[in-house]
């Protein structure tokens, strides 16, 4: 252990009438020993003036003002560039309600060590405290939180990512609001006079919530997911215990609203796991004549049912925490138009010689030199990636040129219908649609894909990821599963959003993609919303409705007849693979699994042995 500097007083900050938070600041200040602390306010000028001080430590590389103004490049260290899912905890009261999908421990066990953890962990550093609201400052029933921290990079990305600063903090005093606290450190105090390295963390990592309490302790990571507390930790996991409660939904799904040609407009939720395109998709550029697409969200959706029986959807949400490889001018113009208007901070991505990013698809042609996320001089000939696979933007959503307006409103927007989709090289059709409620639910709780570098561990592996939620879910499964069919039973079954599978991602045998996927998905939405209309035929299959034979709008599409029939097939030998690898998955899950999802099991099996 390291010699700590002493201090002989713990600073002291009065900046709150809110006694609560007030106590709290003093008591996290007192365990974890700060040089100082700071609240954020969220004004341009302390933008500048932790942007400065970053740079100057020399975390953040400021980019050609030219090229992208105000924005930053950021090396992590390398061992901290992902979410560790294995690190993460639901310490729920009894064993039962973080099961069993997620790691758990007894709160009082995860805070005694913890605690031991936090003692000291800020010296040396600035302890930041954040006032934001998840969703909208004027929602009906805001939803605040306060990030403690001592990362400097984390206070500047929280103030990309959410509503932060001054005018949530008087908020929060005027109407005596309750707030989830959120505590993060990167566990690395400083001895007195010790050089500091540009991206402090611990190998020790834990990322925790207490989901009765509605709190969060995260150490040892600087990582967005780990770090950024109002995203996943509390906009999914708390958020999603929080409308188990109060009969709501938080879902890890983009919001994305479509407008016909005729000017009919519908809001398409989807939900896919990490890594599977969801900011392409919320970012869609349509290729079919006519149709206009715009981003409401990319990651999150918070809905609620509305007076009139509909299903609200919010993005609580006020950045794009997108992941950079992959996203190109061809790919997503409308995320290269945003990054562009700077502002905006990238993460473990490769710096150009004249200070601007680039990364693996970004452009056709590769640059002839850069220097990688790792510091290391790059050519096309290298055998590393320039940026890690994970690597990231953060920047504003209000920057991107197709966000509707309405992601700015408090209300949210009416969710027409839900897609659910992974990457699969096999079995799961271009498109389907779910009977009903009940019918959508088994497809969202048998969700499966092949796993991403979001996370560490390995890449490729298929795993069952319910709803996209599996490292994002509060509490436990099977009762999560009970609150979908809770939705479906207690709304106006006419009222509520359709249900659809997708799969942009199935090959043919020579391991290439049938569907070309990114603008041309455009050509699946309009199925979609044709259906939502009434103007699209389908037929019955085993798993659920599928376009009928010149439905889908294929018109001027370069695909062949026959990769599009592999695309869309259902193949029952393939399905008849699949259903012992859902049996496996729900038997996991005991006798505690939902019987309306094993009837869902047992009349798939029978339609796909009788095919
Ligand atoms: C994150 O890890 O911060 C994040 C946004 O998660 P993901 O993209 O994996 O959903
Ligand atoms: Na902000
Ligand atoms: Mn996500």
């Amino acid at each position: 252990m390291k010699g700590l500097a002493k201090l002989t007083t713990t600073p002291k900050t009065e900046q709150t009438t809110h006694a609560g938070l007030q106590a709290w600041v003093d008591e996290v200040a007192e365990l974890t020993q700060p040089r100082d602390i700071r609240w954020i306010t969220g004004t341009p000028e302390e933008w500048t003036e932790l942007t400065d001080q970053l740079v100057e430590a020399g975390t953040l590389v400021r980019l050609n003002e030219e090229k992208k103004p105000n924005s930053f490049w950021c090396a992590s260290d390398p061992s901290d560039v992902a979410r560790v899912e294995d690190r993460t905890f639901i310490c729920s009261v009894e064993e039962r309600d973080a099961g069993p999908t997620n790691n758990w421990m007894a709160p009082d066990e995860m805070k005694a060590i913890m605690t031991d953890l936090y003692r000291g962990s800020m010296q040396g550093r600035t302890m930041y405290v954040i006032p934001f609201v998840m969703g909208h400052l004027d929602a009906k029933v805001p939803m605040f939180g306060v990030e403690i921290t001592d990362s400097a990079y984390v206070a500047v990305s929280m103030l990309v990512m959410a509503r932060c600063g001054e005018k949530v903090l008087r908020k929060i005093e005027e109407t005596n609001a309750s707030f989830v606290p959120a505590l993060h450190s990167v566990g690395a105090p400083l001895a007195e006079g010790e050089q500091d390295v540009t991206w402090p963390c611990s190998d020790t990592k834990y990322i925790v919530h207490f989901p009765e309490e509605r709190t969060i302790w995260s150490y040892g990571s600087g990582y967005g997911g780990n770090a950024l507390l109002g995203k996943k930790c509390y906009s999914l996991r708390i958020a999603s215990a929080m409308a188990r409660d109060e009969g709501w939904m938080a879902e890890h799904m983009l919001i994305l609203k479509l407008t016909n040609p005729q000017g009919k407009v519908h809001y398409i939720a989807a939900a896919f796991p990490s890594a599977c395109g969801k900011t392409n998709l919320a970012m869609i550029d349509p290729t079919i004549p006519g149709w206009k697409a715009e981003m409401v969200g990319d990651d999150i959706a918070w809905m609620r049912f509305g007076e009139d029986g509909r299903l609200y959807a919010v993005n609580p949400e006020a950045g794009l925490f997108g992941v950079a490889p992959g996203t190109g001018e061809s790919t997503n113009p409308n995320a290269m138009a945003t990054v562009n208007q700077g502002n905006s901070v990238f993460t473990n991505v490769a710096l150009t010689d004249d200070g601007d990013i680039w990364w693996e698809g970004m452009t056709d042609e590769k640059p002839a030199h850069l220097t990688s996320w790792l510091g290391e001089d790059w050519t096309p000939e290298s055998d590393k990636p320039a940026a890690h696979p994970n690597s990231r933007f953060c920047t504003p959503i209000a920057q991107c040129p197709i966000a509707a307006p309405e992601y700015d409103n408090p209300d949210g927007v009416p969710i027409s219908a839900i897609l659910f989709g992974g990457r699969r090289k096999t079995t799961i059709p271009l498109v389907y649609e779910s009977r009903d409620w009940t019918h959508g639910t088994f497809v969202g709780a048998t969700l499966s894909s092949e796993t991403t570098a979001a996370a560490t561990g390995a890449v490729g592996v298929v795993r069952r990821d319910p709803m996209a939620m599996l490292p994002f879910l509060g509490y436990n499964a099977t009762d999560y599963f009970g609150h979908w069919l809770q939705i479906g039973k207690q709304a106006d079954a006419s009222k509520l959003p359709r249900i659809f599978g997708v799969n942009w991602f199935r090959r043919d045998e020579d391991g290439s993609f049938l569907w070309p996927g990114y603008g041309e998905n455009s050509r699946v939405l309009k199925w979609i919303v044709d259906r939502l209309e009434g103007d699209a035929e389908a037929v019955e299959t085993p798993i659920g409705l599928v376009p009928a034979p010149g439905a889908l709008d294929i018109d001027g599409l370069d695909v062949t007849e026959e990769h599009l029939a592999k695309a869309g097939a259902v193949r029952p030998e393939e399905w008849a693979e699949e259903l012992p690898l859902i049996e496996e998955w729900f038997t996991k899950f005991g006798d505690e699994l939902p019987a309306e999802l094993w009837a869902e099991f047992d009349g798939l099996k029978a339609r796909i042995n009788a095919a």
